[in-house]
Parts: C-alpha cells; sequence; structure tokens
C-alpha cells in the first residue's frame, strides 16, 4: 500500500513500525522529503543508519527501492543507461545487406536497444520508487555534475533519443561517508540530514528492536560499554552495526552478565583494530566486575 504521509509524527510512528527508529530530525527530514519533493543528503560515520533509513522509508511507504551503489570511478553507463552494444550488433548482422544504414541506425538507437541503469529505471519507472544513491562520496565531482541536473529537473537526454522526462518523482536518499566533501551546489539542492551515534536511552531501544529477546539488564550494559568505548581515541570507534551484532552473539552464547570474562571473549565483535583492541581492554576490561566464581 503506497503510503502519503501528513505529519512528522506520521512518519516517525510508520519507520517505526517497519523496524526503524528515527531521530526526531530524521522524522522531520524525511517528512519534508516526501512533501518537498526534495533529496536528502544523509550524512555520518558508518554504521549508524544511512543506508537503512532509505529500505526502511521504502518499506514504509509502499515504493519500491531501487540503489545505486557508488564506487570510485562509477561512470554514466553504469549509473544511468547504456545501449546494449551486443544486441546492437545482432541486429546488424542479421539485417546486412537487406536494409539501408539509415534505416538500421533508426532500429538500433530505439528504446528497446537501451540498457537501463539504476537512475534511468528511478526515474522512468511508471509508479514512484525510493531511490538511494549510497556512498556518493566515492564518486568524483564529475559524477556529482551529472547527478545534479538529474536531480534538479528529473530529466535525462539522450543525444541518440532525446530528452526523456520522468514520469514520476522518486524520494532521493543520498548518503555519504563524509570520505571528501561534497560540492555546494549539491548540498544546495538537497535536504541535510546528519546521523550520529545515538545517545544511550535511543540505541537501547535500537538493540532491542533487533535483539528482543536478549534480558534488559544486559542489553543495558552493553549499550553503557559500547558507549564507553566511543570515548576513547579509537581508530574506528564501534557504531550502532557493531552494538546489534554484538547483542546477537551474546544472546547466542546466553550470556546474562557483561562481566570481564565475557568482555575479553567477545570484544573483538565491536573493536576491530589490534591497536584498539589493546587500548579498550586496557581501559573498558577493567571496569567491569571480574568473572563470578561458581
Ligand atoms: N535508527 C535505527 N533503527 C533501527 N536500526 C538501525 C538504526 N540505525 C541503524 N540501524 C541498524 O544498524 C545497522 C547499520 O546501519 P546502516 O544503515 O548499514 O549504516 P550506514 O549506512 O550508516 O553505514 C543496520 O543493521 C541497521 O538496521
Ligand atoms: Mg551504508
Amino acid at each position: 500500500m503506497a503510503e502519503n504521509p501528513t505529519s512528522v509524527q506520521d512518519v516517525a510512528d510508520g519507520l517505526r513500525a517497519v523496524g526503524y527508529l528515527p531521530g526526531a530530525s530524521t522524522a522531520l527530514v524525511s517528512f519534508l522529503a516526501t512533501q518537498l519533493g526534495k533529496p536528502v543528503l544523509v550524512e555520518g560515520p558508518a554504521g549508524v543508519g544511512k543506508t537503512e533509513l532509505a529500505k526502511a522509508l521504502s518499506r514504509y511507504l509502499g515504493r519500491e527501492l531501487v540503489r545505486l551503489q557508488c564506487y570510485e570511478g562509477l561512470d554514466e553507463a553504469k549509473a544511468l543507461y547504456e545501449w546494449n552494444y551486443r544486441k546492437q550488433l545482432l541486429r546488424i548482422q542479421t539485417e546486412a545487406g537487406e536494409t539501408g544504414w539509415d534505416r538500421v541506425q533508426d532500429d538500433i538507437f530505439g528504446e528497446d536497444f537501451l540498457l537501463e541503469r539504476p537512475l534511468m529505471t528511478a526515474i522512468a519507472s511508471s509508479e514512484p520508487v525510493v531511490l538511494l544513491i549510497d556512498e556518493i562520496d566515492k564518486t568524483d565531482q564529475e559524477f556529482e555534475a551529472m547527478l545534479l541536473e538529474l536531480l534538479s529537473d528529473f530529466q535525462i537526454t539522450i543525444p541518440e533519443l532525446g530528452r526523456i522526462e520522468a514520469r514520476t518523482h522518486p524520494v532521493v536518499v543520498l548518503t555519504s561517508n563524509n570520505s571528501r566533501e561534497l560540492t555546494e551546489a549539491l548540498k544546495r539542492r538537497c535536504l541535510y540530514l546528519w546521523l550520529d551515534y545515538p545517545e544511550l536511552e535511543q540505541e537501547l531501544e535500537i538493540v532491542r528492536m533487533h535483539s528482543p529477546d536478549l534480558p534488559e539488564t544486559v542489553a543495558r550494559k552493553l549499550v553503557e560499554v559500547v558507549q564507553m568505548v566511543r570515548e576513547l581515541d579509537l581508530k574506528k570507534p564501534p557504531s550502532i552495526a557493531e552494538s546489534i551484532d554484538w547483542a546477537r552473539a551474546l544472546l547466542l552464547l546466553g550470556a546474562s552478565d557483561i562481566d570481564q570474562a565475557t568482555f575479553r571473549q567477545t570484544m573483538s565483535v565491536i573493536v576491530k583494530h589490534r591497536t584498539d583492541l589493546d587500548t579498550v581492554a586496557e581501559r573498558v576490561g577493567v571496569k567491569l566486575e571480574p568473572a563470578q566464581v561458581a
């Protein structure tokens, strides 16, 4: 069922109902995005729920998710459209001799010979979709410029075919891990959402959402420890993703408390650098209760 929210509270409740716990600004910006038709740029450290927000919006809004995963060297042919060379070649071969070049050319540059890539799929779709452009900071500025045109006009120009205008407007979510500054031009066209590590109570609720069977006392301790670990000066502080993994691991192991021994056994689920492990063992491990001796 396609959903059209009428308030910020609608969006907050809707996202929660599909398993995503939004902070206040997340619900607000998401609501505005659905009403103003502007793309949302979501920035923040890895593992704080940027990608998941787009997925959750697609579930909540009842719209298909179209995802473009960005990487270094991504170009229009992989993001927008590409001519299906093989099919074109086949057509040329089968028609060789019988038809003139002009007819073949008209033929092979038609929509039947076009391979749609995610950006084109998103705007050509007859039902509005959620378009996730994930990790935009991995591409270069040229790619960003191409994207700007698409995001402001919702149209694509294909030299051989002409202008293709959007049939429907997608809700667009761009994410960035902040590995480079994005251009001002891009930011100007987007609503901006900064996602950070959550407050303790919020993170506890997220962890419990993902592992409802973990005893509440263990879940609370887990989140307290994770927040303590984030205070340290680490190469890679644990994110929500790590908290969730740790909760699952502790549940599997049947842990009823996080004491020193349990922590030592499982800390590599949340800390993944050799040097960070040493720091954490030294600074956090000692603050926990020694293991109970039966
Ligand atoms: N607010 C939230 N509510 C529920 N789950 C969340 C939330 N934030 C993050 N998560 C979970 O944390 C994990 C990492 O999120 P992800 O979106 O992949 O991070 P990012 O894209 O920021 O690197 C996912 O399993 C996601 O479900
Ligand atoms: Mg992500």
